[in-house]
């Protein structure tokens, strides 16, 4: 469960600005081997300096869209631009991006300081300039006394940072990072996006990362791209994903949180009463503008944060309130899971914060408890 939105993020938004030119332009990008459609009339924008994050279920199609980013694919249909100017024909090596692959793999009889010098020496750099930027990377990627090394006696968490010392020493202006962090532990890794970020920042580049960790793509970046077979189902920031998921599979797919599908009862707007759904029975208010009328079948999400539990029924039963018991409690640390069981069988989660509270008796399995919630808890998903 993503239970943080990451460090605070900078004030950076230029998606916002009308007037801000994209640095990155996918234009109605498909790609096809054979008969297999791998990306869909994709468009999507990505600014300077931005930290963007693609985010997807294996084989949507994130390393393709990557590929033709670096000019190892190109697209079947549609063009990419890089500041305005279309890269089509443009060989790899002529483009201001660098990728570090998802397998990536460090020369194993060469040392660290060889392994970074590589790319520099292959583009005919002067010795002495090469020299100067190998000890620059080192020092950012903090490995400096370990130049004289080979990748097997390094840490897999060194060799990571040696492979990305690797990618930044040609200085490409657009990084691109395929599961990047993917062989490190959690803990390592965590440090790491630490460590990811501040140099994003340090020296103003534009990241590309793919993840298959969601809490890593809401900690690093400044907008995450959701996708689902070749197609974008939703680009926002990570806090937006998280409270604002676009359809189902958005919903489901970042975080926990309680899909109860329903019916349009009656839709006047947030200002006048706002949404009623019946969800077989159930009778859910939502506060909300939504472009939807009366009989459509849609579906109500709410996080399970979001969801109150109390053997006390609340003020009002008749609405965003359900009777149940206690099915099953995940003890996840700092808060804890509940399973509660309705009296018709559906099951909704509720997390409660462990907070010590001397007077209540904790709640345990078999327990009749209400779940309830207030009108702005949730949202209705029409798609
Ligand atoms: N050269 C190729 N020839 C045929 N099919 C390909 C080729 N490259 C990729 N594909 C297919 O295109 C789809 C997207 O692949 P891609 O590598 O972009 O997925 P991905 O999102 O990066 O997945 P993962 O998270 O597993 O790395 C997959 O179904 C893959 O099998
Ligand atoms: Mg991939």
């Amino acid at each position: 469960m993503a239970k943080s939105l990451g460090p605070v993020k900078r004030k950076f938004s230029p998606w916002t600005d009308p007037t801000s030119v994209p640095f990155i332009r996918f234009e109605n990008i498909t790609k096809r081997f054979g008969n297999f459609t791998a990306v869909e009339n994709l468009t999507l924008d990505i600014y300077e300096r931005e930290f963007f994050a693609l985010l997807g279920p294996s084989g949507c199609g994130k390393t393709t869209l990557m590929r033709m980013l670096a000019g190892f694919e190109e697209p079947t249909e549609g063009r990419i631009l890089l500041q305005g100017k279309d890269l089509a024909g443009v060989p790899p090596y002529r483009r201001p991006t660098n990728m570090m692959f998802q397998s990536y793999a460090l020369f194993p009889h060469m040392t660290v300081e060889k392994n970074i010098a590589f790319g520099l020496e292959q583009d005919k750099l002067p010795k002495a300039e090469i020299a100067a930027r190998v000890e620059e990377m080192l020092k950012l990627v903090k490995l400096e006394q370990f130049a004289k090394r080979k990748p097997s006696q390094l840490s897999g968490g060194q060799r990571q940072r040696v492979a990305l010392a690797r990618s930044l020493a040609k200085r490409p202006k657009v990084l691109l990072l395929d599961e990047p962090l993917g062989a490190l532990d959690k803990k390592l890794r965590e440090e790491t996006q630490f460590e990811l970020t501040d140099l994003q920042h340090t020296l103003g580049l534009t990241f590309l990362i793919v993840t298959h960790d969601q809490e890593e793509a809401m900690t690093v970046s400044d907008r995450i791209a959701v996708m689902d077979k070749g197609v974008i189902m939703q680009v926002a920031t990570p806090a937006e994903i998280y409270e604002a998921p676009n359809s189902r599979y958005v919903a489901d797919f970042i975080g926990d949180i309680n899909i109860i599908e329903g019916a349009i009862v009656s839709n006047s707007g947030a200002a006048s009463g706002g949404v009623m759904l019946d969800c077989d029975g159930l009778k859910i208010a939502v506060d909300q503008e939504c472009p939807a009328s009366t009989g459509d079948r849609v579906a109500y999400a709410i996080r399970p944060e979001k969801v109150r539990l109390g053997i006390e029924p609340p003020a009002d039963t008749a609405v965003n309130a359900a009777a149940g018991e206690v099915y099953d409690i995940g003890y996840l640390g700092d808060f804890s899971l509940f399973l509660v069981k309705l009296d018709d069988g559906r099951i909704i989660r509720a997390a409660q914060a462990n907070i010590q509270r001397l007077v209540d008796r904790p709640l345990t399995f078999g327990d009749r408890v209400w779940v309830h919630w207030s009108r702005d808890a949730g949202l209705v998903l029409t798609r």
